[in-house]
């Protein structure tokens, strides 16, 4: 299939691209690099153009004579969405109307989005299925479910194809080391944990040790970029006309973040500094998902299960590359 990524040169998107590569399809690239990084993808797929620029997204998809999307391109922190909302519900939405009116202009009808978690808010009983009422707490989330309604009545009035993943928190990089997670400021737990373990960043803050789980810090579930790649690639490949499927993608396991740091010493060999810090607003004690929707409808399983394999590929990323894309 020819597919359109945008946000191609992010996190979750470059890995999926690369994918999409491997499994034969042919891919363009659309990013504006706010956010992603041009070393993440082949100069010679990538445009870099923003998603509100309809001509520059015409161009690209009838050049390319694209017949699918895969769509990343958002702004993705939550504590910044609740800051500015206006920015997110501008980028992440407006920005989605303008990439769904280009397709409609190309006759382009399929698309698989990247949704969240964040559209659950805080669940009353995990693990979490699709039909968990989605109730989100934050900007960022509301984006995103936002989103979701819009493809699903594109799907009900003009007959496309859409699929909304709803990821749970992607980690790990690249295998091979060649990509893996670079954000500025970085905010997640796996790359702040190691930062911290090699001496390079301060301690730790665990944001709350008093949550109503077993060691008292917040479970979560972490779940390889290469399996969230593998479900974008499936969903678009099996995607029905006139259906709006959605589907959470998780492993099923939780970690807390007390197991995490223990994990990130075993793997780097040394042990994280940390300190308790207060809780951070928003943050739901448990997210873990049920991924069976996925597995029926996709043959989908995560392949990374174990933790410490999904945070060995992420300290390998580091390792080969200590300062993220940035070259030293
Ligand atoms: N955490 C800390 N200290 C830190 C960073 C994180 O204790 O310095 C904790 C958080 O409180 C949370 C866990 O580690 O319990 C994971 O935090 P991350 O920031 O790595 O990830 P989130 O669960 O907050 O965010 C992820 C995605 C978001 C998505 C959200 C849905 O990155 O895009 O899940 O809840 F919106």
């Amino acid at each position: 299939m020819r597919i359109l990524v945008t946000g191609g040169a992010g996190y979750i998107g470059s890995h999926t691209v690369r994918h999409l590569l491997k499994h034969g399809h042919t891919v363009s690239v659309y990013d504006n690099l706010s956010r992603g990084h041009s070393a993440a993808v082949n100069a010679s797929i990538l445009t870099q153009g923003d998603l509100l620029d309809s001509a520059r997204l015409d161009h690209v998809m009838a050049t390319n004579q694209i017949e699918a999307v895969i769509h990343f391109a958002a702004f993705a922190q939550v504590g910044e969405s609740t800051k500015n909302p206006e920015i997110y519900y501008r980028n992440n939405v407006v920005g989605t109307i303008s990439l769904i009116e280009a397709m409609k202009r190309n006759k382009i009808t399929k698309m698989v989005f990247s949704s969240t978690c964040a559209t659950y808010g805080i669940p009353t009983v995990v693990p979490i299925v699709e039909e968990t009422p989605q109730k989100p707490i934050n900007p960022y989330g509301k984006t995103k479910l936002m989103v979701e309604w819009i493809l699903k009545d594109m799907c009900a009035s003009h007959k496309w194809s859409c699929a909304s993943l709803r990821y749970f928190n992607a980690a790990g990089a690249s295998p091979d080391g060649d990509i893996g997670e670079d954000h500025s400021p970085e905010t997640h737990l796996i790359p702040l944990a190691i930062a911290a373990a090699i001496g390079k960043s301060k301690p730790l803050e665990i944001f709350g040790n008093d949550y109503p789980t077993p060691d008292g810090t917040c479970i979560r579930d972490y779940i390889h970029v290469d399996d969230l790649a593998n479900a974008h690639r499936l969903a678009l490949e099996k995607a029905i006309p006139g259906e709006h499927l959605c589907l959470n993608l998780g492993t099923g396991k939780g970690s807390s973040v007390h197991e995490i740091l223990d994990a990130v010493r075993e793997v780097t060999g040394h042990a994280v500094p940390f300190s308790i810090g207060p809780r951070r607003e928003g943050d739901p004690p448990a997210l873990v998902a049920s991924s069976k929707k996925a597995q029926l409808r996709l043959g989908w399983e995560a392949s990374h299960k174990n933790i410490r394999d999904i945070i060995a590929t992420a300290w390998r990323w580091h390792q080969s590359h200590p300062d993220g894309y940035k070259k030293g």
